[in-house]
């Protein structure tokens, strides 16, 4: 949530800063901002809207060659041009671009307007730009460590300063911050989306770690805190940049009208790179190196508790089903957004999986941490390598699906089923689930990257169907047992790119309640898998067909639906997707979800990768 670039080198910084804002869009978008160090001091342009807007209104005269550069999703005050960052102290001197929250901002704020500050913006951010400019330390980095020593809260932070137009000082707690080493330059980013097209060599900071970086490279310290006087103190740290494998043509659309159409397709190669090396057909499990269990630490789980939030939240769900199913381990999935307020008991013979494709959705982090807090294991299923979640875990699943830059997940979460159905098997094979059964899920597993790409090869008649759903204002998804937490992805995607709202339920609990809004502008997208229980789940259609209401049926060829396919009986349109192990079908059921939601969305004329209000990897509560 929120982008920062950096800039420091022989060119002019404002392009490359744009450059960079544009590629990080997706991580804020509702004002951006850049402040450049040239010879006539420091300039500041920043405004609300996108950054192609900051670009086209950039004054002419823009030059320096030190810059740094935000995009920003709105926490303290509005999206206007004032609480857009930079942010500046009076004299315009120095300058915060800023990415997290700050805890203690109103008292701070107070401080400050006391002591006859005129705070210009509504910002938490601000306060960092005048406590930085009123210290009166020698060094810009012993000046950023006083004020950051005044802050509570989250922060990933870049501040350029006029009287040290030598050097960008970043700094990290909560919030990702990378420093890229070009030729006689450097580059500062939030995410490498924005630092690949200009260098693969890449230095992380950790949390409690700030850099100096000049045009010839960089100094890292840890931020101390010194008990006795209570001051902040800096203490060299060793920081390497290293060689990141990573194509910088993974973070381009390419030909695709979105990146989310990008990533819908990629599924089938990145369901393999999961896949890959990790079943062992043999002995009929999986192939889990990462977990740090050992087969006697396996068998000694009693309980699964899956933390993860929105998409994330849901794919634990299904998860949780194929760890009872398969292990016979009790499992359930909680949001990790709620988790840590209930003060949750946490068990040593629960193994605690934190579910998340960015690695820094702060409330999944802060529910990991809460649970080794109290003495618990966590695995982490995620898929950004090295991000705050990956570190913070004790062993996990990487998720292999390559960088998702659409804020509407869809390759990330397919890959975390399958690192569930994984996961299931292996802690299964230690326990009941026979060889059989193993190698028959192992082979389940090994045939889902080509039936993906069956059920993508309809993506034209799943259009026909999405430009019909798409009509409605209100719909309903429903699922039973494993296709519950299909609907609720399904309304999840739906309602998140086309802004119609589409509710889940348990296809079971209409009748108590929810069937009164059934009529015929309400449509339902049903999933009746050819499963135990199929006839409950028709039965169900008909109650729904009688008030009227439209259906989409995502369901297996050879399904009877009977008079509801009739013209007139109430099916609107009919979605088949491949059969496989019948524990295995909620991901093969959600594919055509995500195709659904993608053209509704397109036929609507939204902004797909940009859905109003959100953005990509929430890292504030
Ligand atoms: C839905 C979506 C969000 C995320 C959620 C968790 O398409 O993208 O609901 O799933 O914000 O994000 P991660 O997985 O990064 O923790």
């Amino acid at each position: 949530m929120c982008g920062i670039v950096g800039y420091i080198g022989t060119q002019q910084a404002a392009p490359l800063l744009l450059e960079g804002l544009a590629r990080l869009e997706h991580r804020g978008y509702d004002s951006a901002g850049v402040a450049v160090l040239g010879s006539g001091g420091l300039k500041v342009a920043k405004r609300a809207g996108r950054v192609r807007d900051l670009a086209d209104g950039l004054p002419k005269r823009f030059g320096g060659k030190i810059g740094i550069g935000h995009t920003r999703w709105a926490t303290h005050g509005p999206a206007n041009d004032a609480n857009a960052h930079p942010h500046t102290d009076e004299a315009a001197r120095v300058a915060v671009v800023h990415n997290g929250i700050i805890d203690n901002a109103a008292a701070l704020r107070a401080e400050l307007a006391d002591d006859g500050i005129v705070l210009a913006s509504d910002t938490d951010t601000e306060v960092l730009a005048h406590l930085i400019a009123r210290s009166g330390a020698a060094t810009l980095e012993q000046r950023i460590a006083e004020a950051l020593g005044r802050v509570e809260g989250t922060y990933g932070i870049a501040v350029a300063h006029a009287d040290f137009p030598d050097r960008l000082v970043v700094a990290r707690n909560g919030s990702p911050l990378i420093i890229g080493v070009g030729d006689r330059e450097m580059h500062v980013a939030s995410d490498l989306a924005a630092l690949v097209r200009y260098t693969t060599t890449v230095a992380h900071l950790d949390d409690g770690e700030m850099a100096t970086i000049t045009a010839g490279g960089f100094t890292t310290y840890s931020l101390g805190r010194l008990e006795a006087t209570g001051r902040t103190e800096l203490m060299a740290t060793d920081r390497r940049a290293k060689e990141v494998d990573i194509d910088p043509a993974a973070y381009d659309a390419g030909d695709h009208d979105s990146f989310m159409h990008k990533e819908l397709l990629e599924q089938p190669a990145r369901a393999e790179a999961v896949l890959r090396g990790r079943l062992d057909d043999r002995f009929g499990t999986g192939h889990l190196g990462g977990l740090n269990l050992d087969a006697r630490e396996l068998r000694g789980i009693r309980r699964v508790k899956i933390l993860g939030c929105g998409s994330a939240y849901y794919v634990g769900q299904m998860g949780a089903s194929l760890l009872e199913e398969l292990a016979r381990i009790p499992a359930d999935a909680e949001p990790a957004s709620e988790f840590r307020y209930r003060n949750p008991i946490v068990e040593h013979d629960t193994l605690y999986v934190a579910v998340s494709q960015s690695g820094e959705t702060i409330d999944t982090l802060l529910a990991v941490q809460e649970v080794q807090r109290k003495g618990g294991r966590v695995i982490g299923l995620v898929n950004v390598v090295g991000s705050a979640i990956a570190r913070q875990v004790d062993g996990g699943i990487y998720l292999h699906a390559g960088p998702e830059v659409a804020v509407a997940s869809t390759k990330a979460l397919t890959n975390m089923f399958l690192a569930f159905a994984m996961l299931a098997v292996q802690l299964g094979r230690v326990r009941d689930l026979s060889i059989a059964d193993g190698r028959r899920l192992i082979a389940g597993l090994t045939r889902i990257p080509e039936q993906v790409d069956q059920v993508l090869a309809t993506e034209a008649e799943l259009a026909v169907v999405a430009k019909r759903l798409a009509e409605a204002e209100n719909l309903f998804f429903v699922g039973r047992v494993r296709g519950f937490p299909v609907a609720r992805e399904g309304a999840q995607k739906f309602k998140e790119i086309s802004y119609r709202h589409a509710e889940a339920y348990q296809t079971s609990e209409l009748k108590h309640g929810p069937l009164a809004l059934i009529s015929p502008e309400v449509p339902t997208v049903a999933i009746v898998p050819d499963d135990e229980l199929v006839e409950r789940n028709v039965a169900a259609l008909h109650e729904i067909a009688a008030r009227g209401g439209p259906l989409v049926v995502v369901t297996h060829a050879g399904v009877d639906l009977g008079d509801l396919e009739r013209p007139g009986g109430g099916v609107v349109g009919r979605i088949d997707v491949p059969r496989n192990e019948r524990e295995l079908d909620p991901i093969l059921l959600t594919i055509p979800l995500q195709v659904l939601a993608y053209h509704a969305a397109l036929e609507l004329g939204h902004d797909i990768d940009k859905p109003r209000n959100l953005a990509k990897s929430v890292t504030v509560e």
